[in-house]
């Protein structure tokens, strides 16, 4: 028999035991958020780079993350926290301003509880202290390289970059060597481009980039306009990214996957444009896209940044040609990967 002493102790028992951890819990939502900006600030110190030398255990951490965590079970709380923010990644509002145009931003609240911040110079150069950064594709891969280089260079050397960097279909090298920075952007509008660069040159490269962004298809649906045939590209470059995954003695690169813009039909610039590059095309291309075993999603290595959204988000007064949008967009792209490469470096830890 259970007496009314002992039962006023159970009830005593259970304040002392829950309240604090019902405190504990707000607090915690706070804390998180705190957490989340330290997060922020570890891990732009540990930097996306590790040493190609380093000894296989950050390689094993590094492929650990790139296998799916059966049931979910990350190392620690807060890489399951942040990870599970990516895919809020793409979540950015468009706002006028009659100083700067349209202009992006994470809401408030989405900044606060996932931490999501626009870098510094300071901040993307030392989150990429050491790396090599390659962006293989199309013109829409050149104005990423050139969102890159406006944020990592000072604007008179970014703008003197430029030149050279829109040579018309070649290759583009830049340096900031006081971080040991590299970025290339190679010239690849069609999927075999990409293909040969996995199965050829980095094959045979002594070192692989830290990070891989690639992205082509505007090629393709203009001069083959297929669906199926680019889908048949793609999974032929998702097999030889998956090839350079696979044997590497070093963590592999983090890829990304740059996707179609929007199309404004009535703006394209030349017949051809418009008569192949129609909203049904375009869809049928994203279907591919989603299809072939690219994306993380789909278990594939990339991760998308999906250009389509955020295209459409700026809207067609962001695109001259009704294709090449404007550097806000690609100032969004660049940041949306630069937060998700903060993410994936404190899961490397
Ligand atoms: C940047 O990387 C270099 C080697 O690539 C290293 O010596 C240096 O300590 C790093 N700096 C920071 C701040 O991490
Ligand atoms: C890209 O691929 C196309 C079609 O296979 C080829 O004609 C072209 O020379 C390649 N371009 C580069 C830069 O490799
Ligand atoms: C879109 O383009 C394709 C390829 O040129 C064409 O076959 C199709 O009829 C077009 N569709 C529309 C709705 O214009």
């Amino acid at each position: 028999m259970v007496s009314a002493a002992a039962q006023a102790g159970v009830v005593a028992a259970c304040v002392v035991l829950f309240v604090p951890m019902g405190l504990a819990g707000w607090h915690l939502s706070r804390n998180k958020v705190l957490f989340f900006s330290g997060a922020l600030f570890i891990s732009l110190a540990v930097g996306v780079h590790l040493s190609p030398y380093l000894p296989s255990l950050p390689h094993l951490l590094a492929a650990s993350f790139f296998l799916p965590h059966p049931g979910g079970t990350p190392s620690s709380a807060y890489s399951s926290a942040s990870s599970s923010c990516v895919p809020f990644l793409h979540r950015v509002s468009w706002s006028d301003s009659a100083a700067t145009g349209r202009t992006w931003a994470w809401p408030p609240s989405l900044a606060s509880t996932c931490g999501f911040a626009r870098l510094s110079r300071d901040e993307a150069s030392l989150l990429l202290n050491g790396s090599w950064v390659m962006v293989a594709g199309d013109s829409q891969a050149r104005l990423l390289v050139l969102a890159l280089l406006r944020l990592l260079l000072d604007p008179a050397a970014a703008a003197a970059a430029e030149p050279d960097l829109f040579r018309r279909h070649s290759d583009y090298r830049a340096t900031v060597p006081a971080r040991g920075i590299s970025v290339d952007f190679v010239w690849a509008p069609f999927e075999s481009n990409l293909t040969r660069l996995f199965r050829e040159d980095l094959r045979l490269a002594p070192r692989v980039p830290d990070v891989l962004v690639l992205g082509s298809g505007l090629w393709h649906m203009l001069h083959v306009t297929d669906a199926a045939s680019y889908g048949d590209a793609l999974a032929s470059v998702t097999a030889a990214a998956n090839s350079l995954r696979s044997p590497l003695p070093v963590p592999p690169p983090h890829m990304f996957w740059l996707g179609l813009p929007r199309l404004v039909n009535h703006m394209l610039n030349t017949e051809a444009k418009r008569a192949h590059m129609n909203v049904t095309m375009l869809r049928s291309y994203d279907r591919e896209v989603d299809q072939r075993g690219l994306l993380r999603g789909n278990g594939g290595p990339c991760m998308l940044l999906d250009v389509g959204k955020l295209t459409q988000g700026c809207g067609q007064q962001c695109a001259a040609d009704g294709m090449h949008y404007n550097g806000e967009v690609f100032d969004a792209v660049l940041h949306i990967m630069l937060n998700a490469l903060v993410i994936e470096s404190q899961q490397r830890i």
